[in-house]
């Protein structure tokens, strides 16, 4: 692997022990994955978790006198703030939470707590070469908005964004881009949780592969159809690129989506009745919930204004905890607008810079919790509580009557 006599210096710890931490790092990945260089970068974003792992590379980095080149947004930990009025926490969970924000602080990153940046927080250009962590962020940047970006973990995005370059493998490269399989989609899709089941059945059929999804119907997802979609594809797979033809700007004929290669036949068919399969899979849970959780990925304004025309004036069970994290701006804008206190009302509250799997949450694991995406329920259930999983209009009437029939 070349390297620069710049990087050489940096990886020799000319300039500290932290950037040679980062350097090492960027390195070991790209001869491991046979990058011949390193490329500059202008974006990064980083799966902060507030997980002690990412936590102590981020401080090892700030120890060693690191700062980032690149100012990264970062992933969401938990709102301490707003959340400690409602929920029981321990002193070491607070500790860690506020070890996580004063090292991402020190390091340089741009604090967004934000599990979507592609939607608005940090925006590429198509085309633009960037290191993003978080496995809905990753799908949505390369897919959508065709920048270039591998699948990073926290740790090699954050040593990007300290120094400012990432290694050219993977994703960077236009032979990786192009499809590796086809798959038909005989069914239409009414919402964001369409979206999501299709995504989780095309994710466990592509594995990392690239699909090519062909829609017998016109389709027309909105940002929160292509976030949900390539969320599910990264739980139930690894799916880090996906074409849809005639629809996302990398794919638009087959023939180009496969890179002029021969256009295979489709490995498989996915129609409505194997979508409402899936869906019986992932959704086996019914009886008294105790929580519904929304917004993993983080809802959008649009979404909680779709959560108040869905309750329609009726009120959450009181024995129910319904909970939407947003993107904090979001949260500022439903603020703004009085919706938040609408929604308020009705027992619906809002959180902002906040994810699911956090301990924050761990009050309600004895009982039965709702959310409308599955992978919201993967990693719920990683934590020991049972989650079913449901269109939103159906999570709506279940908070309301305390139960899921
Ligand atoms: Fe976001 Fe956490 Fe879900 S980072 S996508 S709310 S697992």
């Amino acid at each position: 692997m070349f390297l620069t006599d710049e990087e050489k210096r940096l990886l020799d710890g000319a300039e500290g022990p932290g950037k040679q931490k980062a350097m090492e790092m960027l390195y070991a990945l790209g001869l491991a994955f046979g990058a011949e260089k390193l490329i500059p970068i202008r974006r990064a974003h980083v799966a902060l978790s507030g997980q002690e792992g990412d936590t102590y590379w981020c401080e090892l980095l700030v120890q060693g006198g690191a700062k980032c080149a690149i100012p990264p947004t970062t992933n969401p930990y938990w709102d301490t703030d707003y959340l400690t009025k409602f929920f029981d926490v321990t002193r070491e969970e607070l500790d860690l939470a506020e070890r996580t924000g004063d090292a991402y602080r020190r390091i340089g990153a741009k604090l967004t707590y934000h599990c979507a940046p592609g939607l608005s927080s940090n925006v590429p250009f198509f085309g633009e070469h960037v290191a993003f962590s978080e496995s809905s962020a990753t799908p949505y940047v390369n897919s959508v908005i065709g920048a270039r970006t591998n699948r990073e973990s926290s740790i090699s995005a954050l040593a990007a964004a300290v120094i400012g370059k990432t290694p050219y493998y993977g994703y960077h490269l236009d032979e990786n881009r192009y499809g590796d399989l086809l798959i038909k989609v005989d069914a239409d899709m009414r919402d964001c949780y369409d979206w999501g089941i299709l995504g989780y059945c095309i994710g466990r059929i592509a594995g990392s592969r690239n699909p090519v999804i062909q829609f017998k119907n016109k389709q027309t997802p909105r940002p929160e159809d292509f976030l949900y979609f390539g969320a599910e594809c990264a739980t139930s797979g690894a799916v880090a690129m996906y074409h849809m033809v005639g629809i996302t700007p990398e794919a638009p004929t087959v023939e180009k989506a496969f890179g002029g290669r021969k256009v295979p036949s489709a490995e498989a068919v996915i129609t409505a009745r194997d979508l409402e399969e899936e869906e019986e899979r992932l959704t086996a849970e019914t009886g008294d919930i105790n929580l519904v959780m929304l917004g993993c990925p983080h809802y959008t304004y649009d979404q909680m204004l779709e959560v108040e025309r869905l309750f329609a004036g009726r009120k959450v069970n009181p024995n129910v905890a319904f909970w939407i994290l947003a993107d904090s701006h979001a949260v500022e804008l439903a603020e703004r607008s009085h919706l938040r206190q609408r929604l308020e009302l009705l027992g619906v509250r809002m959180v902002g810079n906040t994810c699911i799997d956090e301990p924050c949450w761990k009050s309600f694991e004895g009982g039965l919790g709702l959310t409308d995406s599955p992978k919201c329920a993967y990693y719920r259930k990683r934590r020991g509580q049972p989650f079913a999983i449901r269109r939103l209009s159906e999570c709506i009437e279940a908070a309301i009557k305390g139960r899921l029939d």
